[in-house]
C-alpha cells in the first residue's frame, strides 16, 4: 500500500535481468571510476550500501560523496536502484516491510549515520525533504500543504504564516497562490502543484533535497521553472535528481552519477561525465548507444 507521502511516485520498472547480465559482469570488476571526492565540502557520504527488498538486492556496495550546496544528478536505465537509493536517504523504505539496509550514509556536519535503526526516520524526513514524478499535493488548502511538516514539528500557530510565506517565496510561488491559500491544492496546474511540493518540502527547513524525476510530467515551461528553482535553491541545500533526461542533467548538476543494476558504475563533474566518461558503459549509456 503506498503511504500519503509516496501518493504519485510511479516507482521502477524491473530491468531484464537476461540484457544486462553480460555487461553487469563486465562492470563489476571497475566500477567506481570515481573521480575521488567532491572539492568543497561533503554533505552526505554514502559508504558500502546494500538495499534489499526481501531476498532481492537492489543496491550493491554504493560508495559515494555528495557536495554541500551542488546538485547531482543520479541517472541509469530503468530498475538500476535510482530511486532506491534516494529513498534511502529519507527512510522512506522503512514505512514497507522485509526492507533491509547494510552500510552507512553519514550527514554532515551531525554525522548521524540516516540509515542506522536508531535514527528516527521521521527527523529524517523533515530534515531531508522528498519530491516525487507526479506532484503529490495533500487533499487540503494551498496553506494546509505547506504548513503540514510545520504542525507535525509542533511549531507555533504565530509563525506558521510566516514560515509558509517563506517557503513559497522559495519555491518561486508566493506571486502566484497569494491570494488563494485557502483554496484546494488541487485547483493548482501541474506545474504549481510541483512548486507546492517543493514548498512543502522546504518548510521544514530541510538540509537536503531529493527529486525523483520531478519534470517529466510537465510541459517544457513549467519543466524550466522547476529546473531555474532547483538552480536557486543549491544556495540553501544540497540536492540529489534523479533524471532520464541527459540534457536535464547536463543543464542543472554540478555532478552526475551512473548506476547500472543496482551498482555505481561511474561519478564525476557533469561536464566530464558528459565530454569525457572514464566507463565504456557511461559514454554508451549517455550517448543512447545502449543495449
Ligand atoms: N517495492 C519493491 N519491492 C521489490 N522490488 C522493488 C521494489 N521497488 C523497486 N524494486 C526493484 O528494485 C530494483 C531497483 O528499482 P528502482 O525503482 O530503484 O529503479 P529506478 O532506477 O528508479 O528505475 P526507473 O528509472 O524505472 O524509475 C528493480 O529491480 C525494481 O524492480
Ligand atoms: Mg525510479
Amino acid at each position: 500500500m503506498r503511504t500519503e507521502l509516496e501518493q504519485g511516485d510511479a516507482g521502477g520498472a524491473r530491468l531484464d535481468d537476461g540484457v544486462g547480465a553480460a555487461r553487469a559482469g563486465a562492470a563489476a570488476g571497475r566500477r567506481r571510476a570515481d573521480d575521488a571526492a567532491p572539492s568543497g565540502g561533503v554533505k552526505a557520504d554514502v559508504q558500502g550500501l546494500n538495499f534489499f527488498y526481501g531476498s532481492l538486492q537492489a543496491l550493491k556496495g554504493i560508495d559515494l560523496a555528495f557536495a554541500a550546496n551542488r546538485v547531482t544528478a543520479i541517472i541509469g536505465p530503468s530498475g538500476c536502484g535510482k530511486s532506491t537509493l534516494l529513498r534511502c536517504f529519507n527512510r522512506i523504505h522503512d514505512l514497507y516491510p522485509d526492507t533491509r539496509y547494510e552500510g552507512r550514509i553519514i550527514l554532515q556536519p551531525s554525522g548521524v549515520n540516516i540509515v542506522a535503526p536508531e535514527t528516527d526516520p521521521v527527523e529524517m524526513r523533515m530534515r531531508i525533504g522528498m519530491v516525487f514524478q507526479k506532484p503529490n499535493a495533500f487533499p487540503k488548502s494551498v496553506f494546509e500543504n505547506v504548513a503540514f511538516g510545520l504542525r507535525l514539528l509542533g511549531e507555533p500557530k504565530a509563525s506558521v504564516g510566516g514560515k509558509v510565506e517563506r517557503a513559497l517565496r522559495s519555491a518561486a510561488l508566493w506571486d502566484e497562490v497569494k491570494d488563494r491559500l485557502s483554496g484546494s491544492a488541487y485547483t493548482l496546474s501541474g506545474g504549481q502543484q510541483q512548486r507546492l511540493c517543493i514548498a512543502r518540502a522546504l518548510a521544514t527547513d530541510p538540509e537536503m533535497l531529493l527529486f525523483d524525476e520531478p519534470t517529466s510530467a510537465l510541459d517544457p515551461i513549467a519543466t524550466q521553472k522547476i529546473e531555474d528553482l532547483i538552480f536557486e535553491l543549491k544556495r540553501q541545500v544540497t540536492i540529489i535528481i534523479v533524471t532520464h533526461n541527459m540534457q536535464q542533467a547536463a543543464r542543472v548538476s554540478d555532478r552526475t552519477a551512473f548506476m547500472y543494476l543496482g551498482e555505481l558504475v561511474e561519478t564525476s563533474e557533469t561536464k566530464k561525465m558528459f565530454e569525457n566518461p572514464s566507463e565504456k558503459l557511461t559514454e554508451e549509456y549517455i550517448t543512447g548507444h545502449f543495449g
